[in-house]
């Protein structure tokens, strides 16, 4: 594709090949975020964490000292992509959804405090979601705040949670119960990473790939439907269409509304469920496992409702399922469920609110589905 650019001459711009070229392989790894003063680059290609040190410096980040929060796991699968750079003191953390916490919060306000770093630092978060969202929050408040970059290497960090700038920890009563918005002042998501990450870990990914095709774009739901096989095998040519895609679609929900006023709410498509399932099961059922039965539960509320077409319902389904996603709630108690999906955050008031499809490709939000449905729902097995 980058080659057909060698054979252009004509360029209005004066630019010679290889600028055009440049230009060309720029606009095509590449997605702004459009927030104003607060915008940034997400980049997407193969290789950039040996090129890390341009594109910091590029996005206007010449700290004194840089913390790298990271997974052991990560770090020695990939840490020598890193350059060199006396600036970095790495920071791991201990995998795990339970220490997305307030406890290893408060390890690394420790740790950076005698590391001696100040306002002038910057902070890199290089692991999946678990790392962005705790190194995110911990960068949102200490010293009330430090630039912060995100270098995510899980499929699902790089579709969705380094997009968007929601960063928090856990809390035993609720998910994400204590966070911030903090948006990252660049994304470096190197495709190379995602070569290491094992297939249960990738599933997770499709999870909220599939989440971005209900919500917004069915011709990308199609193509996730002919291509499975190029998906699961991780085609890189598949992969780097997908996280591009996929980063169009969260940076344009994000830019329209930054703070969840609207729009963004629609991200949160099989999230309320999830979150249930992922509190009562303590973390046990994974977070792209938990929405992935609770865009299967949206739909058939969807469809019980005549929102939804029962057959658009099924294809859901079997999409999940062709990924090798779970799309029925484990066994629980539904009125549980129920009760834990009250206290969520997204509750307004005690009141529910669930965002259903009304066609594959557009949902709504809702808050009105009857308990009685949806007890209903939890409870089958279909
Ligand atoms: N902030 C947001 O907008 C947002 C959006 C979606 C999800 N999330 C959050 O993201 C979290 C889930 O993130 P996740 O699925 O990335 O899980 P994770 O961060 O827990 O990573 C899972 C495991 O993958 C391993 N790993 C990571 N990269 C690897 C690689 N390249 N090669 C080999 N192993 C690798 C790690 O060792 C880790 O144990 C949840 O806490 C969820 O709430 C946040
Ligand atoms: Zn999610």
């Amino acid at each position: 594709l980058y080659d057909a650019t060698a054979d252009l001459t004509v360029d209005t711009t004066g630019r010679t090949p290889e600028e055009v070229a440049a230009a060309l392989r720029e606009a095509l790894t590449t997605v702004r975020v459009d927030l104003g003063e607060r915008s940034y680059t997400v980049h997407i290609d193969t290789g950039l964490l040996a090129r890390a040190g341009s594109l910091l410096e590029e996005s206007g980040l010449a700290p004194t000292r840089r913390a790298l929060v990271t997974n052991p796991r990560v770090w020695e699968l990939h840490g020598g992509r890193w350059p060199a750079d006396p600036r970095r003191v790495v920071f791991p953390v201990p995998a795990g959804e339970r220490n997305k916490s307030l406890r290893q919060a408060s390890h690394l306000y420790r740790a950076w405090m005698e590391a001696g770093l100040d306002r002038r630092s910057a902070v890199v978060a290089f692991g999946g979601g678990q790392v962005g969202d705790l190194a995110g929050f911990v960068a949102a408040t200490y010293m009330r705040g430090l630039d912060f970059v995100q270098a995510p290497t899980t499929l699902l960090a790089q579709v969705d949670s380094s997009v968007g700038g929601k960063v928090a920890v856990n809390h035993p009563a609720a998910k994400n119960l204590v966070g911030a918005f903090h948006q990252p002042r660049l994304v470096i998501a190197d495709l190379d990473t995602l070569a290491t990450l094992p297939a249960a870990e990738f599933r997770e990914g499709l999870a909220e790939i599939v989440k971005h095709a209900v919500i917004r774009d069915a011709r990308m739901l199609e193509y996730l439907e002919t291509h499975r096989t190029e998906i699961r095998e991780r085609n890189p040519a598949a992969l780097r269409h997908l996280v591009r895609r996929n980063v169009e679609i969260k940076a344009a929900v994000v830019s329209a509304d930054e703070r969840e006023a609207g729009l963004r709410a629609i991200l949160n498509f099989g999230h309320t469920v999830g979150h249930a399932l992922e509190i009562l099961t303590r973390h046990r059922l994974r977070h792209g496992r938990a929405i992935s039965i609770g865009m299967a539960v949206a739909a058939r509320v969807a469809e019980r409702t005549g929102r939804l077409a029962p057959a658009e319902a099924k294809r859901l389904v079997r999409l999940l399922r062709g990924f090798g996603l779970p799309t029925s709630p484990p066994a629980l108690a539904p009125e549980e469920m129920l009760r834990v999906m009250r206290a969520d955050k997204k509750a307004i008031a005690g009141r529910l609110r669930l965002v259903l499809p009304v066609a594959l490709g557009r949902v709504e939000v809702v808050d009105d589905v009857p308990e009685s449905l949806l007890l209903e729902v939890l409870g089958g097995s279909d």
